[in-house]
């Protein structure tokens, strides 16, 4: 579906990281944490490409995102206003399957950027799963948020590459602290999702991949990544979440 959507709110959480608010129909579309929007952050042909964000939380017709500055497109997202209108297509590829942890404890594991999609995800495990822990993970204490979004639904771990907060290291320096888990749902740089892999070769655990994008609607195969067996998925339609040793990092 694509919608003008009418931002609400679009706060500097902390330096360079945005909590954006927008309101329209496409947010009742959403069925499974973990897919994502399309956005078209300019006018007319500039910048052409829309620029892929996960989906961070929905409530009833507003969707909430949480993006990092990075370039061009999302310093223009940046600068929108409460109020303007904003062209989203989505809910775009396959999300994490919540089925998964029915019953059973689910460990919710990011990185940085990639935490937001792993807060509607745990949201909606609240009432299904046996419990849920989160480990984020961020460069230093400076780059932490959503710290109590994510403690008000579970037992939240926090790391820190520099020791700044929480525990001094990567996220997998922290799973000796959460004792049992049944499945893993992780969102993050690509070096932390190779760590986890290897770290729980055994285990159910599912990851949520970036590639760069271009249509975001599987037509163009700009954002292929290779399979065990030869073959390829695209990102944006197969995936971006898949089952680890589905597709190679
Ligand atoms: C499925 C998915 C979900 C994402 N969710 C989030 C999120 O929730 N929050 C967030 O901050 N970022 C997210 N990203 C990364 C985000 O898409 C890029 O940071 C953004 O597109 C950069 O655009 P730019 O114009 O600011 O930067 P530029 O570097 O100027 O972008 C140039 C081009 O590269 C593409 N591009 C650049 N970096 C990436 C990237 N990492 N992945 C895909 N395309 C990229 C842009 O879309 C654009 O076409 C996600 C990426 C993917 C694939
Ligand atoms: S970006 Fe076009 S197929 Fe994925």
């Amino acid at each position: 579906m694509q919608q003008l959507m009418q931002i609400k709110s679009n706060n500097e959480l902390i330096s360079g990281i945005f909590e954006m608010v927008f309101a329209g129909d496409l947010a009742k579309e959403v069925k499974e944490p973990g897919t994502f929007l399309a956005i078209k952050v300019g006018h007319g042909f500039s910048p052409y490409l829309r620029r892929p964000i996960s989906i961070c939380k929905v409530n009833g017709n507003e969707i909430t995102i949480i993006y990092r500055v990075q370039g061009s497109g999302t310093k223009i997202l940046s600068e929108k206003k409460s109020g303007e209108m904003i062209d989203v297509l989505g809910p775009l590829g396959h999300g994490f399957n919540v089925d998964a942890a029915k019953g059973k404890k689910a460990l919710l594991i990011g990185g940085g950027i990639g935490t937001p999609p792993l807060y509607e995800l745990s949201r909606r495990l609240q009432n299904t799963a046996e419990s849920v822990t989160h480990i984020l993970g961020f460069a230093d204490a400076s780059q932490i948020f959503y710290k109590e979004e994510y403690e008000s639904l579970g037992k939240t771990i926090i790391t820190t590459e520099n020791g700044s907060a929480g525990i001094k290291g990567y996220v997998t320096d922290a799973l000796k602290e959460v004792g049992e888990y049944d499945v893993i749902y992780s969102c993050g740089p690509t070096p932390m999702l190779k760590a986890l892999c290897a770290a729980m070769p055994d285990k159910e655990l599912y990851i949520s991949i970036e590639e760069r994008m271009a249509c975001a609607i599987g037509a163009c195969y700009g954002c292929v990544c290779h399979t065990q067996d030869g073959g390829y998925k695209r990102v944006c339609k197969d995936g971006p979440v898949f089952r680890a040793g589905e597709v190679m990092l």
